[in-house]
């Protein structure tokens, strides 16, 4: 098992779209462990980002992801980071393949509607940054044991 930190950037807030594209993730089979909604801190943002200090989008990124509330989630499952990650599709929605989240709700490079964790270990990281222990929970769901196998 595995965890990621899934992000609804404040375009998906503000365009609806929290329910329907958490649905995915649940359809996918994987649990939830976590998930709160909150207005950003700058200072956790650019940390958050903190790769792309010197990227020429760096600042409008920032902007971009306090300009409004946000959701994390914390999602759990086998690969957790690799399939969250294939269910985005590229960066840019122009680009990303239809199918994908991103492929099928965006058309921008910048607004693109969800982060996730891009390996186990930056997911580590990120959940730390976003949570506090005792946020998380373990726990199993009844159809758990039709989801994967043993
Ligand atoms: O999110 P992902 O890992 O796919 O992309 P990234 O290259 O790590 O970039 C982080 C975020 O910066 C993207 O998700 C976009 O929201 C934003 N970005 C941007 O504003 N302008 C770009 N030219 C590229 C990315
Ligand atoms: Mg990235």
């Amino acid at each position: 098992m595995e965890r990621t930190l899934i992000i609804f950037k404040p375009d998906a807030v503000n365009r609806l779209l929290v329910g329907r594209i958490l649905t995915r993730f649940e359809d996918k089979g994987l649990r939830i462990s976590a998930m709160k909604l909150q207005q950003s801190p700058v200072e956790q943002v650019k940390k958050h980002y903190e790769v792309h200090q010197r990227k020429p989008f760096y600042n409008a990124l920032v902007e971009f992801m306090t300009g409004g509330p946000v959701i994390l989630v914390v999602l759990e499952g086998p690969h957790a980071t690799t399939v969250v990650r294939n269910m985005l599709g590229a960066t840019d929605g122009r680009e990303a393949t239809a199918g994908t989240i991103r492929g099928d709700f965006g058309l921008d490079q910048r607004y693109n509607l969800i982060h996730a964790s891009d390996g186990p270990e930056t997911a580590r990281t990120e959940i730390e940054l976003f949570f506090k222990p005792e946020e998380i929970v373990d726990y199993t769901r009844a159809p758990d044991r039709w989801i994967v196998s043993k």
